[in-house]
């Protein structure tokens, strides 16, 4: 099979096309004919050596956190999967990953894809949707009537979060530059403040949940929107200094851990049309390391960025 692979830590030109053997599902495995990965940030972070610390890496590494294709074999022991069915799966960033056509993924993290999402719509939705639902639902325990304020509404998982804050019964504020106005406002964002128009203090203030996916100073300008006893949700992004001490404001960390049956809530809303999966752009799978730049550069905006994993064109 083709994948993609980064033989040591280094800039995006470290992702070069290899062939590999097809991988052989074990018994509790589905093997999985792979069509579309989504690209998230922590591929390039953890491809330039930047994550070593959290997740003990060691390249040669096929990146990929997760993607969708149909069931080609199983092994022994799996059950409730036939070799034909459209599927939706999550790898480790300690596996080896999704930039690849096939990928054997234990039968524990793989789950049914939605009738009506092409593959592309289920790679937008997976990793995206299963952080802004660990953010939104089970860290911050949104709920009707909250005010919420998604730091960086434009972003994959921002777009997420705002959706999901709406169908929970939120009153939602987003900020996004002024060209994603929108963008956001199309997604049922019920207040967009364009981060480089106006000072989003200037904007929005008495907040119960500020889910702050950009870090660095807008992490810490935060405290100061959100009412006493709110609660401020962080994901790891820019580093920024906890001057939390003393304030009557709970911060807690989204922590990212992949869990099937967050997994089917995400695609089951997905399927319900209660979540739109966002698609920035769409590229062939050996063109990896021009995504990658994209999304180190900044440049990734308006949902995410997908290969297509069966386009190969060298
Ligand atoms: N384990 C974890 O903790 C974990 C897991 C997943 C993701 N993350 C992190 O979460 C962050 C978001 O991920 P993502 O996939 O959603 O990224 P993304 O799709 O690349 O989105 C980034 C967005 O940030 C927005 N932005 C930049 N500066 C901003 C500012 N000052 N105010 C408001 N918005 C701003 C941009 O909006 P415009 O386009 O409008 O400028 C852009 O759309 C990344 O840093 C990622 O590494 C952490």
């Amino acid at each position: 099979m083709k994948a993609i692979r980064f033989d040591r830590f280094g800039g995006p030109e470290e992702l070069k096309p290899v062939d590999l053997p097809d991988p052989e599902p074990g018994p509790d495995e589905v093997l999985i004919e792979v069509h579309a990965v989504s690209v998230v940030p922590g591929d390039w972070k953890l491809r330039k050596g930047l994550l070593t610390a959290m997740f003990p890496v060691r390249p040669p590494k096929v990146p990929g956190r997760d993607g969708a294709g149909i069931v080609r074999a199983m092994g022994a022991d799996v059950t409730g999967f036939a070799v034909g069915d459209r599927v939706c799966f999550t790898c480790q960033h300690v596996d080896q990953g999704s930039y690849a056509q096939l990928a054997a993924r234990p039968a524990a993290d793989v789950v049914p894809a939605p009738d009506g999402l092409g593959f592309i719509e289920c790679a937008a939705i997976m990793h995206a949707g299963v952080c802004a639902w660990i953010a939104a639902v089970e860290t911050a325990g949104v709920k009707a009537g909250d005010r919420v304020l998604v730091q960086g509404a434009a972003g994959a998982i921002g777009g997420m979060a705002v959706q999901l804050c709406k169908h929970l019964g939120a009153e939602v504020s987003g900020t996004c530059s002024e060209r994603n106005r929108d963008h956001v406002a199309a997604l049922g964002c019920d207040r967009i403040i364009p981060y480089d128009k106006v000072a989003f203090e200037t904007a929005v203030s008495d907040q119960d949940v500020a889910i702050d996916l950009v870090g660095g100073d807008v992490h810490t300008r935060s405290y100061g929107v959100l009412r006493p006893g709110g609660m401020l949700v962080w994901l790891i992004a820019d580093k920024f200094e906890d001057r939390s001490a003393g304030l009557d404001i709970e911060v807690r960390q989204a922590a990212i851990v992949d869990n099937p049956g967050i997994l089917k809530a995400v695609v089951d809303l997905a399927s319900a049309g209660r979540l739109r999966p966002l698609v920035s752009r769409v590229l062939p799978l050996d063109r990896a390391a021009e995504a990658h730049r994209i999304l180190e550069a900044g440049e990734n905006s308006r949902g995410r960025l997908v290969l297509e994993t069966q386009r190969f064109a060298a």
